[in-house]
């Protein structure tokens, strides 16, 4: 099978054609397909209208199986795909509109994620990705320097507790989320992480998820977070993604931080989500 890839022209992203993810695929279109996804971070496979839940389960065991996730319940007869689901007549504040790398306060975050288009606005609800490794490639040398040298502890609190954004208070809500007591553990993690498979150096995570920099104050750690936040989601590392009815997006966890944006007021948007396991 050959596919086709087409580069957004931005920081990231590309889109594929030339491949149906409703049927299984070949061990070469897989390896094709990982490649696309390690050199453009974000790929988006449009015209997938015969996709369902198994082939999407199928096609996320393909690139590398089934990641933790915490603080969603699974969509009804499914163990491993969530909805990110905003209803029509919703008004709790926006789902995950603030720049994130996927449960990076696990121990082993989620190498990628999978979502597949169900219910698309006719306007709005773009998904914003900001590219790590060019954000953290342009900075000075010693910059660069100092930044390796520090660990960045994560946590779900601000998140997920039970006093958290998406904890007892937030009523009304039409997705599926449980927060919970264990959103209060911390992670630590290098803030500039190599890439496993490709070896690039990013900025991993992000203010949010990272609540601290080990050994340092959070009188001192807090602006050095929200410097850093505003020069991880600059214009020139952003990629805008429209979504289209009937496709399938699968970004790299690792390289990229990304995050929801509304404008579709008075419409239902749906998205069926799987998680990447990180690789072993
Ligand atoms: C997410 O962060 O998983 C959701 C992104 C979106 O709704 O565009």
């Amino acid at each position: 099978m050959s596919l086709k890839v087409e580069p957004s022209g931005q920081a990231c992203g590309a889109r594929i054609t030339g491949v149906d993810l409703a049927a299984p695929l070949d061990p070469d279109t897989i390896s094709e397909i990982r490649v696309t996804w390690l050199k453009h971070r974000v790929i988006a496979f449009p015209d997938q209208g015969a996709m369902d839940d198994d082939a999407l389960e199928r096609f996320t065991i393909a690139m590398g199986g089934f990641g933790k996730d915490p603080f969603f319940a699974p969509i009804e007869g499914r163990n491993n795909i969530a909805a990110i689901l905003r209803e029509a007549d919703e008004t709790t504040p926006l789902f995950a509109e603030n720049w994130h790398t996927d449960w990076s306060f696990l121990e082993k975050p989620p190498s990628g994620t999978c979502l597949l288009s169900i219910d698309i606005p006719p306007t709005g609800g773009d998904t914003l990705f900001a590219n790590q490794i060019a954000a953290f490639a342009a900075l000075s040398e010693e910059r660069k320097d100092y930044l390796r040298s520090l660990t960045a502890i994560h946590s779900a609190r601000g998140a997920y507790s039970k006093n958290g954004f998406y904890g007892e208070k937030d009523e009304g809500r039409s997705m599926a989320i449980r927060p919970s007591d264990d959103a209060l553990a911390t992670q630590p993690h290098p803030l500039v992480q190599r890439h496993p498979e490709t070896g690039e150096e990013a900025l991993f995570s992000c203010a949010g998820y990272i609540v601290g920099i080990d050994g340092m104050s959070d009188e001192e750690a807090g602006p050095l977070l929200m410097e850093l936040l505003a020069w991880q989601g600059r214009d020139e590392f952003v990629y805008r993604h429209k979504w289209e009815p009937d496709m399938l997006v699968m970004w790299d966890n690792r390289s990229v931080l990304h995050k929801a944006t509304g404008g579709y007021e008075g419409h239902r948007r749906e998205l069926h989500r799987t998680t990447i396991a990180a690789a072993a």
